[in-house]
């Protein structure tokens, strides 16, 4: 994941959504539609899941999916959106820091885009 050198993570992604205000697209990423397509629906976690565009697509696809997020701002944010979309049970967003530890459980995919 990427950070300035030196900075704590947190700081560096806290701030960037917090400032940057940087909306979601609303669509999910092209390549993991190409390569879920094909796939059985199971359980899904996304690392790194920003704004929550990957992890709702694949809800709404059949998923049990979640998003691991270092930004609460970001995953309020997805949040918000797993709830407009009426996908809040299926679409679930916890925080994560990736640099200590990798979020336990079993999932069949398992994405970082
Ligand atoms: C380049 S963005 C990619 C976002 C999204 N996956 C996409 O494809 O648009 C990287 C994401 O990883 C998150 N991130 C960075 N370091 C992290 C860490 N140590 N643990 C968990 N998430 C982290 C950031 O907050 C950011 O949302």
């Amino acid at each position: 994941m990427l950070s300035d050198p030196g900075q704590d993570p947190t700081v560096f992604w806290e701030e960037f959504y917090r400032t940057k205000r940087t909306s979601s697209t609303g669509r999910a990423s092209s390549a993991l539609q190409r390569i879920a397509s094909g796939l059985t629906p199971g359980r899904a976690l996304d690392l790194g899941a920003s704004h929550g565009d990957d992890v709702i697509w694949l809800a709404g696809q059949g998923w049990q999916a979640r998003g691991c997020e270092i930004s609460e701002t970001a995953i309020a944010r997805a949040r918000a959106r797993a709830s407009a979309h009426g996908l809040e049970n299926a679409a679930q967003f916890e925080r994560c820091d990736l640099s200590a530890a990798l979020p336990p459980g079993e999932f069949d995919l398992i994405t970082a885009l």
